[in-house]
């Protein structure tokens, strides 16, 4: 570790092809001078005459002296923008004027800390970039005044260049999450603000700023998501005197955060990810860095049965147990009984809170049905939805005053419930003595952890409460899983209104959404995907007729999307024929045998012209073997799809390609199959597959194929980049 009495050097922090250059020669605030493409060993001098290559022209109509942009843009100095930091005491303090004080120094990491003695604020500013190349900041703000001061904002503020041309964020509802937007990045301000007190359907999940016309696997793309499950703010603007930031912050309600003297607020962690590979280029830097955790799920990704679309709150041993039976003899390894299971919950009106199991429909508890599905060798899963409470309640009728609200007030209800005051330490007590007697009875292996409205008028303590919501959910999961070894959690909201890096560092996977339907799932997954590999993202064969949309779909095309995440089944496959069993069955083997690879390896978007069908797949970290995946989601103006490309490959190895059909019965509309199918297979080197591809049959609209690419051990020569 170094450590640098106010600086003195041009930080230069380089991983995975990526530069980050802060000019900390003090005394002012550091200055991000680069945050891009990797530029190489460079000494002192180098970095010192860049940065004076960076000194601007002074144009008329401005200050005397060019607008120093630092870690922490202040608007004492001159910056027009939405500040780093924004608070007062009292009136006072307001336009801080930081300074740097130390840096810290070791490996891929350096923290800068700033402080200004007069308005007695001192903010730690901790930039980490890990061996994916994903650059991570966080900072803490501590109040080293006298008397206590208001806090509105810290933010993390990240500048990128002119070539930025076009801004993207997501939006969404609860069946539709993470729909993706574009626009120029136009002068002023591109702001989302979310305050549903949860992370929405329709938060902004990553913004991105690229160069124009940016793709799947091409252009220039700066990315950041705010790992944070509250409210927050996520920016893009542009500035005429030429800057272009991004920016995210928890956003913070008047008086949620008042800082005594020696007291210290920290933000959330920033993820962001250059790319100069477009978006998949993104994806691969979280995705690594995401798999590099330490808590990152290591065994393989049991095949699920979710029981909600099967029975909904039709909960019956005898229907249950056979379920199970019939999950088990097709290779489904964790069984999860959702929500119905407690007190008097008949339906969504009552009985939240109550975790007790419901005597009236398991009169001898959970233990005949966890006993039959671990004696067939199947994970027990639970559902929970610990932060609600309904009035019609035990809970609520003995402790009113536990509801997130003003006092004597309720905020308006939503699915019938309130939010508990999890910040509350009685409250908290009830549900972790709750939970944890319930996970240790029952030997409970997964908790679906759902979470289905947003908090509204949150009061905690006399002051606005999602701040302390949140942090104390956050550690009602830590202490659950230190208390529980191996415990496994997913992350429910309303279907997948919880996805951020926040939750997911105490999580193992999101359910993307309460939609089942395929072609709505080919969207939700792909943009889900763009921030988490396929191993977090919960993925369900439906009902052969959605129950969201009221589509039918044949099993190939459900099978085949549902592959590409974390896979399981949510349909009474009691009711299925026996043909639909088997091939399920059939699914479920491929998954298990594919499994290593889809979770280990580099996901594709393909930049497929028509954009009548997408074209995606996994490739195996050593290029070995590959699942890609043509879906079909509309039908296409070309008679038949324009050729399948393959990306991502070694181009240099041929690859023996196939087509694989578990679920059987992928509609086709055509008189002839491409001849290559028709032989079984054809083996091709994989700069061929890249540049030309392979001849698709005629699909129905709905439907998608399948086709697994395996290398000779050989390579090929004559090779080419792809
Ligand atoms: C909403 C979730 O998204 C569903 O999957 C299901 O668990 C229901 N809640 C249960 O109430």
């Amino acid at each position: 570790m170094t450590w640098l009495p106010t600086a003195g050097s041009i930080v230069h922090l380089r991983r995975a092809g990526v530069s980050v250059l802060v000019d900390a020669r003090g005394p002012g605030q550091p200055v991000v001078l680069h945050w891009g493409t990797d530029l190489g060993e460079l000494n002192q001098g180098e970095l010192a005459a860049l940065a004076r290559g960076l000194v601007p022209a002074v144009p008329n109509a401005v200050t005397d002296d060019p607008l120093p942009r630092g870690l922490i843009p202040e608007g004492s100095l001159g910056y027009r923008g939405r500040p780093g930091l924004s608070g007062q005491r009292s009136g006072a303090d307001f336009a801080p004027q930081l300074q740097l004080a130390t840096i810290e120094l070791e490996g891929g990491s350096a923290d800068f800390l700033l402080t200004d003695e007069t308005a007695g604020l001192a903010v730690r500013s901790c930039w980490r970039l890990a061996d994916s190349g994903v650059l991570q900041v966080h900072q803490e703000l501590t109040n080293i005044g006298a008397a206590a001061y208001q806090l509105a904002e810290l933010a993390v503020i990240l500048p990128v260049p002119a070539q930025a041309e076009e801004v993207m964020d997501f939006t969404g509802r609860w069946c539709r999450e993470r729909a993706p937007q574009r626009r120029p990045f136009a002068f002023g301000s591109w702001t989302r603000e979310n305050r549903r007190g949860r992370t929405g359907a329709d938060s902004a999940f990553v913004m991105i700023a690229g160069s124009a016309g940016f793709a799947n696997r091409h252009g220039q793309v700066w990315a950041v998501h705010l790992g944070w499950s509250g409210d927050q703010v996520t920016w893009a603007e542009a500035h005429p005197d030429g800057t272009r930031v991004l920016g995210a912050a928890e956003l913070l309600t008047p008086g949620e955060i008042e800082l005594a003297a020696g007291q210290s607020y920290r933000t959330p962690s920033v993820f962001a990810a250059h790319s100069a590979a477009g978006l998949d280029g993104v994806s691969d830097r979280f995705h690594a860095y995401l798999r590099a955790r330490p808590s990152h799920p290591q065994s393989a990704r049991p095949a699920v049965l979710n029981t909600w679309e099967a029975v909904y709150f039709d909960h019956d041993l005898a229907r249950l147990t056979r379920l199970a039976d019939q999950a088990a003899e097709m290779g489904i390894e964790r069984f999860v009984l959702d929500d119905g299971w407690f007190g008097g919950r008949r339906d969504d009106t009552s009985s939240l809170g109550d975790w007790d199991v419901s005597p009236e429909v398991w009169p001898d508890g959970l233990e005949p049905l966890v006993s039959h599905v671990v004696g067939l060798g199947l994970q027990f899963g639970l559902w929970f939805e610990p932060e609600m409470i309904n009035v019609d309640s035990e809970l609520y009728r003995a402790h009113p005053d536990w509801v997130l609200g003003p006092p004597g007030r309720l905020p308006p209800s939503a699915r019938h419930q309130q939010v508990l005051d999890v910040a509350n330490p009685d409250a908290f007590d009830h549900l972790f003595g709750k939970i944890d007697g319930l996970v240790k009875k029952y030997r409970i292996s997964f908790l679906k952890w759902d979470h289905n409205r947003d908090l509204i008028n949150a009061v905690h303590d006399g002051r606005p409460g999602v701040h302390a919501q949140t942090l104390a959910v956050y550690r009602l999961i830590d202490e659950l899983k230190k208390a529980n070894d191996g415990l496994e959690i997913e992350s429910c909201s309303s279907g997948g209104a919880r996805v951020d890096l926040g939750i997911l560092a105490r999580t193992d996977r999101v359910w993307a959404s309460d939609c089942n339907d395929a072609l709505e799932r080919q969207h939700i997954q792909r943009w889900t995907g763009l921030l988490l590999p396929p191993e977090l993202i919960g993925a369900h064969v439906g009902p052969p007729t959605a129950h969201t949309t009221g589509r039918t779909q044949s099993l190939s095309f459900r099978a085949a999307t549902a592959l590409f995440g974390h896979f399981g089944v949510e349909w009474d496959i009691s009711s299925a024929s026996a043909a639909e069993r088997d091939a399920l069955t059939e699914v479920i083997t491929l998954y298990r045998r594919l499994r290593p690879m889809l979770h280990s390896g580099t996901v594709v978007n393909v930049d497929h012209p028509d954009p009548a069908a997408t074209v995606s797949g996994v490739v195996a970290p050593d290029r070995s073997t590959a699942l890609f995946s043509y879906a079909q989601l509309t039908t296409g103006v070309t008679e038949g799809p324009v050729p399948m490309r393959f990306s991502g490959l070694d181009p240099d190895r041929s690859y023996r390609v196939t087509v694989l059909d578990p679920a059987g019965g992928t509609g086709r509309i055509q008189r002839r199959e491409p001849a290559w199918i028709s032989d079984g297979e054809v083996t091709l080197p994989g700069r061929v597959l890249h540049e030309v591809g392979l001849a698709l049959p005629v699909l129905q609209p709905e439907q998608a194929v399948l086709v697994e690419l395996t290398a000779d051990p050989a390579p090929t020569t004559g090779a080419t980049a792809s």
